[in-house]
């Protein structure tokens, strides 16, 4: 077992949308596109080469800039690394982009996502967001999902 990441390609597309929590949706094409556009990069990472999730680096955030957005490991490959590979090389491309911190937006319910931020040196700027109605959860059935999902933030520059 290896976990790598890289940006998604054209020719991981398929096997991308075959694997997208809200199908109708459409994400993965949008996310691609942006990511074409130049607003985003589209971070998707491998157990050997089989896709296992993805994660986003938004260039172009509104309030918090850039955001580290969508991070998803797909159900049947959690607890192996690839969060953590995600968030790491999301960090080296905002890096490599100029910025000296990234910013992400987590529900305080979500208790598998926020002991990984934390464990990453992510810590709470006391901000929150007000999210009514998110297109998806972050945490699972039967998880009551909060309304205000606090905003983290890693500096770049101290390691
Ligand atoms: C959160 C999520 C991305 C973690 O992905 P993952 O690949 O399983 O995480 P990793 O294997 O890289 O775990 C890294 C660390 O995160 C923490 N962590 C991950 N899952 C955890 C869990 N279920 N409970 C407690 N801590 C957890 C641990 O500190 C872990 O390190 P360890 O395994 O050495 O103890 C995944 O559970 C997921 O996709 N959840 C649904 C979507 C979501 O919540 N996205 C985040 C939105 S902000």
């Amino acid at each position: 077992m290896a976990i790598s990441v890289r940006r998604a390609t054209a020719e991981d597309l398929d096997q991308l949308r075959a694997q997208q929590a809200r199908p109708e949706l459409g994400l993965v094409d949008k996310h691609f596109e942006a990511q074409q556009a130049g607003s985003l990069i589209f971070a998707v990472a491998f157990n050997d080469d089989k896709p296992v999730g993805t994660a986003l680096l938004d260039l172009e955030s509104q309030e918090y800039n850039p955001e580290l957005r969508n991070m998803y490991v797909y159900p049947s490959a959690r607890r192996l690394g690839a969060g953590r590979a995600l968030s790491e090389f999301i960090e080296d491309e905002a890096k490599s982009a100029g910025f000296t911190a990234v910013y992400l937006a987590v529900d305080p319910n979500n208790e598998k996502a926020v002991p990984l931020y934390v464990s990453l040196e992510y810590h709470p700027t006391g901000e929150h967001i007000f999210v009514e109605d998110p297109e998806i959860p972050q945490v699972e059935d039967g998880i009551e999902h909060s309304k205000h999902y606090a905003v983290y933030k890693k500096s770049l520059t101290v390691r």
